[in-house]
């Protein structure tokens, strides 16, 4: 039986905890098809203490963890207005970051966080929700399809030394 999932606002008090849950999260996602060295070059400068303390402080980014039974399952962050990481439209929400520990992926997690975003994002009346994935991180790019977001354009990305295609995707609402 699934348990139920609650959504809880990351402070700046959980920078530590968020910090190696990000961290964990991105090597398991990306490590198997990526070069270990590119992979450490983006993380040096990425998952930092004083990165997520700046990041966390930052008027219109939010984090959000989801908690199974108390326990961290995954977490979430948003952007508004000029924390956007491009297009800034005022009427759109960027979900920068969704990543759910390994042991608890395929259990709806994801679903939730991202039901939750849409809600918040209809709430404030805002026009879309938008994302950038891997061009090859196919799993994400199905798990989004599924929750009704379409390609809007690609941007370059880089993973330490090699220049990766992120696909730009967005929901309207
Ligand atoms: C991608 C990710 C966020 C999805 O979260 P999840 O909790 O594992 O997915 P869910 O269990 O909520 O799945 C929700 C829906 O997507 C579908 N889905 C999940 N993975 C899928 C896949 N590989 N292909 C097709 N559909 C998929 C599920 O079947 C489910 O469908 P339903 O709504 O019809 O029941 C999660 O697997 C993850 O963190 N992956 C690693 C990190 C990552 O790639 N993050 C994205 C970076 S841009």
């Amino acid at each position: 039986m699934l348990h139920p999932i609650e959504i809880k606002q990351v402070n700046i008090s959980d920078a530590a905890p968020l910090l190696e849950l990000s961290r964990k999260t991105f090597f398991d996602a990306f490590l198997h098809q990526n070069n270990t060295a590119d992979m450490e070059t983006y993380a040096a400068t990425a998952f930092t203490l004083q990165k997520f303390e700046k990041e966390l402080g930052t008027a219109d980014s939010e984090f959000y963890f989801a908690l199974i039974e108390g326990n961290i399952a995954g977490y979430i962050k948003l952007n508004y207005n000029t924390a956007q990481t491009e297009l800034q439209d005022t009427n759109a929400l960027e979900i920068e970051r969704i990543y759910i520990l390994q042991q608890y992926q395929g259990q709806q997690i994801g679903k939730h966080l991202i039901n939750f975003v849409i809600d918040t994002a209809i709430s404030k009346k805002l026009n879309y929700v938008w994302l950038g994935v891997w061009e090859h991180n196919e799993k994400a790019i199905s798990f989004y399809k599924n929750k009704g977001f379409e390609q809007f354009g690609s941007h370059p990305f880089m993973l330490g030394g090699d220049e990766q295609t992120d696909i730009l995707m967005r929901k309207s609402l």
